[in-house]
């Protein structure tokens, strides 16, 4: 069979933060562990993520730090960089939309959306804050809610009534960023003329039914309340210049972050083509080859945007391919102790800090409880006694376990060698069928990005194999009969290799782990032989712990 391909890419975080846990349960631990599969299967993957560098919330940052907006955005782009390795996230690259050549890129997304008639200037009222010098985002803008009276009211959206608000009907407004009364200005920006993509973008979303339903909802309804144009471009001295040199109108705009962010998936692609030596137009391979498939893995936050947006600004460059999946995942709220739950969010500085978690923990265990509690369809609360629980209930007591329990009892009594299969009891017969089901049915989950229940899948076969190890006693069966005893041994090692192939794409450093143990190689230790049986005789590695218990958190 042909190999298949794939461009799977995630969301670019904006580069003013560190990451929480939030982010990861999101759309880059989903991402990584589809890449990490498609790979074990022997398909082409090229896994594309950056931080997103331009537009108010880093030139905000920067403010705040005393920095320069480049200087925010390097020193985060390079912690998050670590937290990603930190947690076996590995993408093909990691860059950010403040690196070449993403601005030449993205005016030329720019450019060719004008000439094929898509992009039109207008002229607009927008707020400006005097003492900033700059115009002000809907959600800078603070004031008395013209619907229903109340005092903080936010320039996008109001708290208390949940109605849009129209920022310039405010009562008494202030600028969050400096407390200034802003004024009404008028400006000329460009507009994006999504109303064009309504039908073919309809038509296009219909041909996808497989997708979740969260996804198909969120834009279905959108659709059917008609889409407005966009500004795309904005009056701000951070983010890339708006390419008309000849226009005065042009001078002093930028394009709008959001405009340029998803083009970074494009221009990321295209800078990693470079560092292997290709040339910058390779990225086509991957965005204009149709048999290629796209993925945007997002958070529910990003699912407008990718799923109707982006494919329209796709869709005006002609010859790219359009998106095939955009698995967005819900919120992960956390419960901090003694605290009501609340959502995740950077400002209210309750998240769980990736790079916090790393000085103390080991990444799989955090892998698998996010994955375990993936807020594939709805939202879900991470709690830390809950973390704790699994991983000792679960990883330790049963995947560990019984890894543990094989490897050191063939260590002790088989000489270090992979014991030979004599004749088999149907009790072992049905063990290997059983476990031999295992790849086909994780595999199905994961092809349908349903990674909980492909997860699940893996820990029950770990759950079966120790049963099935209870069950058949080799402690006993030593003493009696050694070939018996070597056959039930060898069944368990070879379960233990389809677990641990099963199992790597989400827990990538016990899968490495499981490996070294069985002596297998790379190309032994791949989804498509992990029903192979191991060669007997074979020595194994040295045993290894794969999961620590962990101290339940005291009550202070
Ligand atoms: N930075 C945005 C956020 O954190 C996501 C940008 S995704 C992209 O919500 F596609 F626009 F790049
Ligand atoms: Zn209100």
């Amino acid at each position: 069979m042909a190999k298949r391909k794939f461009t799977v890419t995630a969301a670019l975080p904006y580069s003013n933060g560190r990451l929480h846990v939030g982010h990861i349960a999101g759309c880059y631990l989903p991402a990584d562990t589809f890449v990490r599969y498609l790979r074990s299967l022997g398909e082409e993957a090229a896994f594309i993520c950056g931080s997103d560098d331009y537009g108010v919330p880093v030139a905000l940052t920067a403010r705040k730090e005393g920095k320069s907006p480049q200087e925010v955005s390097d020193h985060y782009r390079k912690i998050q960089k670590n937290d990603f390795e930190g947690l076996g996230i590995e993408f093909d690259i990691y860059s950010g939309t403040s690196q070449p050549p993403h601005d030449d890129i993205s005016q030329q997304f720019f450019l060719k959306a004008l000439e094929n008639g898509y992009l039109e200037k207008r002229s607009q009222k927008q707020l400006y804050d005097p003492e900033a010098g700059m115009f002000l985002p809907d959600r800078y803008v603070e004031g008395v809610c013209h619907h229903c009276n109340a005092p903080d009211a936010r320039g996008d959206q109001c708290e208390s009534c949940g109605k849009p608000i129209d920022p310039e009907l405010l009562n008494n407004p202030r600028s969050t960023i400096t407390g200034a009364r802003p004024r009404v200005k008028d400006t000329v920006h460009w507009f994006f003329l999504l109303s064009k993509f309504e039908d073919r973008l309809k038509e296009w979303l219909e041909s996808h039914e497989e997708w979740r339903p969260m996804v198909r909802n969120f834009t279905g309804g959108l659709l059917e309340s008609g889409l407005p144009d966009r500004a795309i471009t904005r009056d701000l001295d951070w983010g890339i210049p708006v390419p008309l040199e000849d226009d005065p109108d042009a001078q002093g705009k930028v394009l709008y972050v959001w405009f340029d962010a998803p083009i970074g998936y494009v221009s990321f692609t295209a800078q990693w083509c470079r560092q292997n030596g290709k040339n910058l137009e390779a990225y086509e391979n991957w965005w204009k080859d149709p048999e290629c498939e796209i993925v945007h893995f997002i958070g529910e936050d990003n699912v407008v945007f990718h799923a109707l947006m982006w494919p329209a600004m796709l869709m005006a460059q002609e010859d790219f391919q359009l998106p095939s999946q955009v698995p967005a995942n819900c919120f992960l709220n956390i419960r901090p102790q003694g605290e009501d739950e609340q959502k995740i969010s950077k400002s209210r500085g309750t998240a769980v800090w990736i790079n916090e978690y790393l000085r103390s923990y080991d990444a799989d265990p955090l892998r698998y409880y996010l994955t375990m509690i993936a807020p594939e369809d709805q939202r879900t609360t991470f709690k830390f006694e809950d973390f704790i629980a699994r991983n000792n209930d679960e990883l330790v007591a049963c995947l560990g376990n019984l890894v543990h329990r094989t490897v050191t009892f063939v260590h002790k009594y088989c000489d270090g060698k992979i014991p030979p299969r004599g004749e088999l009891s149907g009790e072992d017969r049905l063990q290997l069928e059983g476990i031999g089901e295992l790849p086909g049915l994780a595999g199905e989950e994961l092809e349908g990005y349903r990674f909980k229940n492909g997860l699940n899948r893996v820990m029950a076969a770990a759950r079966e194999a120790n049963r099935y190890f209870d069950r058949r006693k080799p402690w006993l069966l030593r003493k009696d009969n050694m070939p018996e005893c070597r056959s039930v041994l060898n069944v368990l090692l070879n379960t233990i290799k389809t677990i641990g192939i099963t199992a790597e794409p989400f827990l990538p450093f016990a899968g490495a782990k499981i490996r070294s143990m069985l002596a297998c190689g790379t190309e032994e230790f791949r989804w498509k032989s992990a029903s192979e049986p191991l060669p007997e005789n074979r020595p194994l590695g040295k045993p290894e712990i794969l999961f620590e218990k962990l101290e339940p958190p005291g009550d202070d």
